[in-house]
């Protein structure tokens, strides 16, 4: 019999600032409302702020995991995860970004992998960089989700990604245009023409939160709070084409 495995989705960009965290807090609401069992993994190693955001205060990270499995093996992964809810835990980002240069790729594939025994989907939220850590995350991902707005260098490296997608002959991913955090005028007809890829999923303009500094000062979740907001119904889509 085949073992079951989690599904690995991971939200990030080309630029910085498109919404990628809230995003993932957003997805984390939605699966956590279908009862999937989902960690979010915070792979912003340096400035990562899932934790914040919840309002939880992490003891251990994925820096202190990483050193302890490096020194003594791994005992149990338990202790370094924070729970949110009953459906919601969290590996949390490095406390201290200094340590971030001392963890080995090889240990966070470990890790990845290992997680992956233990839920039914694990999100991992990241930084807009093409680095080392990154792209041991994007091997590890079943799906990727670009998060751009209309800025035109965002869609200038969205384009980047694109060519070396299709070099690379993968097609795990999918693009989000983000409207709540898009400030100038080029419409989706022009960024389509422009990417040469039809954007997959729109955020609205509508789906901006006017109260989030409330919401992250309570640790809340936009989609657990109201489940029929703009950004649930796209994102339940975006959830429901990968999950099928
Ligand atoms: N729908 C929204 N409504 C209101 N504010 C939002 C919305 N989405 C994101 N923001 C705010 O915009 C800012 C950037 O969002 P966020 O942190 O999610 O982007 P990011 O891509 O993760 O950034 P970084 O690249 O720095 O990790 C944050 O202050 C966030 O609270
Ligand atoms: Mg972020």
């Amino acid at each position: 019999m085949a073992i079951k495995q989690a599904k690995v989705i991971t939200v990030t960009s080309a630029k910085g600032g498109t919404g990628k965290t809230t995003i993932a807090l957003s997805l984390a609401g939605i699966l956590s409302n279908k009862k999937l069992k989902t960690i979010i993994v915070d792979m912003d190693l340096h400035s990562g702020v899932v934790s914040a955001s919840l309002n939880l205060k992490p003891t251990k990270d994925i820096y202190t995991l990483v050193n302890d499995y490096m020194n003594h093996g791994l005992k149990e992964l338990e202790e370094y995860i924070i729970k949110y809810n009953d459906y919601i835990d969290v590996l949390a980002a490095p406390k201290d970004p200094r340590s971030v240069g001392k963890i080995s790729t090889y240990y966070i594939d470990l890790i990845l992998k290992k997680l992956k025994y233990r839920y039914d989907i694990i999100l991992i939220d990241t930084n807009h960089i093409i680095d080392d850590i990154n792209l041991i995350t994007f091997d590890n991902s079943d799906n990727i989700i670009y998060v751009i707005t209309n800025d035109l260098m965002d869609l200038k490296n969205m384009k980047t990604m694109i060519s070396i997608y299709k070099d690379m002959n993968l097609q795990n991913y999918s693009i989000i245009l983000n409207e709540a955090l898009s400030r100038n005028h080029l419409n989706l007809y022009e960024i389509n023409t422009y990417l040469d890829k039809n954007i997959d999923y729109v955020l609205p303009s509508g789906s901006y939160v006017k109260n989030m500094s409330k919401i992250l000062m309570g640790g809340k979740i936009i989609t657990l709070e109201n489940s029929k907001d703009k950004t649930t119904l796209v994102l339940t889509k975006l959830l429901d084409e990968i999950l099928k």
